[in-house]
């Protein structure tokens, strides 16, 4: 162990290999989306991914607020990232900061270029998703609990949207890093995938890496993304096919 300021830094990677929760490299922390959480929104779904907890809720298409960003020609594609003041170790500020409103903008864009918005002009499709409990990975996370919403509204889209943050630690290229790995690893980068034409609709990176580590993080991250969307599908298939009542 190595020391940062007051903080222990915490050993990231085994001589074997795994990591600090025990995972392999390309391993992804345990899934479990539920479709339809909530019965007032339009869509909804939970999103429980590691040690996140993250509800999103969708409403639309429905009339613009506020009415001077209506367009004529699309519906308008507003996303709310927000973190509740209970989801961290350190109560965070309540509201949206720098950090949420980035995150909002981003999720708000890559959603825009998948949901067929011309099929709803002068309307507006609203994403609500609130990070309950967070542990890295949360705009992610809020991606695939927004976009398992998206489908459950039946909002029509182009594919659903599989996000995960890949990242180097302990020298290594990683799938779904957890808080310690985003704190102490060398580099994170967060991407949303639409698999069915592999276009990437999402991508930031914090860090440092490589032409060939960036190139390595990119194919686990897509790797990565189609499993999820895996699971996201047997998520609506789920609601749907069981036909359970929102609760
Ligand atoms: O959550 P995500 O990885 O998408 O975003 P980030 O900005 O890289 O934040 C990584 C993690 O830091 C979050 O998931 C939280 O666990 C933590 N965090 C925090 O403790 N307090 C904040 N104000 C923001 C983030």
């Amino acid at each position: 162990m190595g020391s940062v300021g007051a903080k222990e830094v915490p050993v990231l990677l085994s001589p074997e290999g795994l990591r600090i929760d025990g995972r392999h490299l390309d391993e992804l922390r345990p899934i479990r989306i539920v479709a339809g959480a909530l019965r007032q929104a339009d869509g909804s779904a939970f999103v429980e991914w590691g040690a996140n907890k993250v509800m999103a809720a969708v409403y639309g298409p429905r009339e613009v607020h506020p009415r001077h960003l209506q367009q004529n020609n699309k519906a308008i594609v507003q996303c709310r990232y927000n973190m509740a003041a209970f989801s961290v170790d350190e109560r965070k500020r309540p509201g949206l900061d720098r950090r949420s409103q980035e995150i909002s903008k981003v999720i708000s864009e890559a959603f825009e270029s998948v949901i067929f918005a011309e099929e709803f002009p002068r309307t507006s499709i609203d994403i609500y998703i609130e990070v309950l409990q967070a542990n890295a990975g949360t705009r992610c996370a809020g991606i695939v609990a927004a976009s398992v919403a998206l489908a459950d509204a039946g909002i029509p889209m182009v594919d659903l949207l599989p996000a995960v943050a890949v990242g180097k630690v302990g020298g290594a290229i990683a799938l779904d890093l957890k808080k310690e790995e985003d704190n102490f690893g060398e580099a994170d980068m967060p991407m949303a995938l639409v698999p069915q034409s592999g276009r990437l609709v999402l991508l930031q990176m914090e860090g440092h890496m490589t032409r060939e580590e960036l190139s390595k993080s990119l194919d686990l991250g897509v790797t990565g993304c189609r499993a999820i969307y895996e699971k996201m599908k047997q998520a609506l298939r789920d609601r749907y096919a069981g036909g359970e009542a929102a609760a």
